[in-house]
């Protein structure tokens, strides 16, 4: 059998690197022998962005890289699937094998179904209803024309079911982003917290707060459009966390390129940079931001990742956006988290809340660190249904 695997963006790296690996395990104890290529669109190039985690989670590098950089949506997608037809028409793989929810999956999928090529997508039925959202547009395509669906809760598999999915398409393996968490956790916790902060200060803070303490300080990350393309919703939030977050602890704020880049066109970059209680990180790896997701008193945050990492690992979460594809996370589901948006005022009353409670690790079903053996195995099973 022969499968390609597709990366594009930063949240796929972790996605991937098991899935990798299993297929190595199945390699070395099997006689039927899976031939893997693993395809990068370079949506993310930066080291920071993308480099960084090869290295970190040990990926082997890309076979073929699509080069197909940043840009708008449809630039993106479409100069995905022109450069993908040609690595499908070339290796001709049984199955195409993609993650998550960021741009490449729509093109991809796209370009191996309409070159009859099986599709597999991890992390499956994941739906936040808001079509605004770039990756709700992504995950309806992949999930509608992908021929098996494997999903890391039971609530995404229902979500399938609801869409009219037929059931022998849709497996439960659990969440394959944990197998890496669980995989890497021993590594990030020997990180010292102060060699992290001072190797990617942006702005030097660290020098004049001396030593900041594990379990107080509060973490953040921040990208998505709706927060951070328009002024009008991105400086009440600086606003909230100088005035508010800052007096009350130091603040870690690890910046997305995206979100440099609209600080520095809203003039609002300085006054970050200035402030003597928060310190400006570059992108972290992966080992890093477990290591500080591990010992913040609270997080900020718009990732969909991370909502998933805090609930593991007991994090209190402040999720900034109105709607999510993950509820397991949310603490009405058991999780760690809780939607907050970006009004100030529910930020507020539950940053007030979040910094009083205990850190309390969750473990939803088949979040284990065996997903990716599972999720191989289906593509398995499927292809023995069809010989
Ligand atoms: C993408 C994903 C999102 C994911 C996020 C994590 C889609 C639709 N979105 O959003 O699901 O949560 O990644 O990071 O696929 N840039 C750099 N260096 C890089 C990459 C990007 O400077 O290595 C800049 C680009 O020039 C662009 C901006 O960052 O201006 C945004 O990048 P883009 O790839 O469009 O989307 P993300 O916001 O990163």
């Amino acid at each position: 059998m022969k499968i390609i695997s597709v990366v594009g963006a930063r949240p796929n790296f972790m996605k991937i690197a098991p899935f990798i690996k299993a297929i190595a395990k199945h390699n070395k104890s099997s006689v039927d022998k899976i031939e893997h290529f693993l395809v990068h669109t370079g949506q993310h190039y930066d080291d920071r962005m993308s480099r960084a985690f090869f290295e970190q989670l040990e990926i082997p590098d890309a076979d073929i890289n699509l080069g197909v950089g940043s840009g708008s949506h449809a630039e993106q997608v479409g100069h995905t699937m022109i450069e993908f037809e040609k690595v499908l028409r070339e290796k001709k793989p049984d199955w195409v094998v993609i993650v998550g929810d960021v741009n490449a999956i729509l093109a991809c999928s796209v370009t191996a179904k309409k070159e009859n090529i099986l599709c597999c997508h991890i992390e499956a039925g994941l739906r936040s209803g808001d079509m605004s959202m770039p990756e709700e547009v992504n995950r309806l395509v992949a999930d509608r024309i992908s021929d098996l669906l494997l999903t890391p809760d039971r609530m995404s598999s229902e979500n399938l079911r609801k869409e009219g999915v037929p059931e022998e398409k849709i497996r439960f393996t659990g969440n394959i982003m944990i197998d890496t968490l669980e995989n890497k956790k021993a590594t990030a916790a020997s990180l010292s917290l102060e060699d992290i902060i001072r190797d990617n200060s942006v702005n030097e803070t660290w020098k004049s707060i001396g030593k900041v303490e594990e379990d107080k300080f509060a973490l953040m990350t921040l990208h998505r459009p709706s927060n951070v393309d328009s002024k009008e919703i991105l400086e009440p939030i600086v606003r909230f966390m100088i005035d508010e977050v800052t007096p009350e602890m130091p603040l870690i704020w690890t910046v997305h390129p995206r979100t440099r880049k609209m600080l520095d066109n809203f003039g609002l970059l300085d006054e970050v940079m200035n402030n003597k209680n928060l310190m400006l990180l570059e992108p972290l790896g992966y080992l890093e931001m477990l290591k500080l997701n591990m010992h913040a008193r609270v997080i900020l945050t718009d990732s969909g990742g991370l909502q998933e990492e805090c609930t593991v690992l007991g994090t209190p979460c402040l999720t900034m956006r109105w709607n999510t594809e993950r509820p397991i996370t949310l603490r009405e589901h058991g999780g760690a988290s809780v939607l907050v948006g970006n009004s100030i005022r529910t930020i507020r009353e539950e940053f007030i809340a979040a910094v009083k409670k205990p850190r309390i690790p969750i473990h939803p079903e088949l979040w284990d660190g065996k997903t990716a053996e599972r999720c191989l195995q289906e593509i398995i099973n499927y292809n023995s249904r069809l010989h």
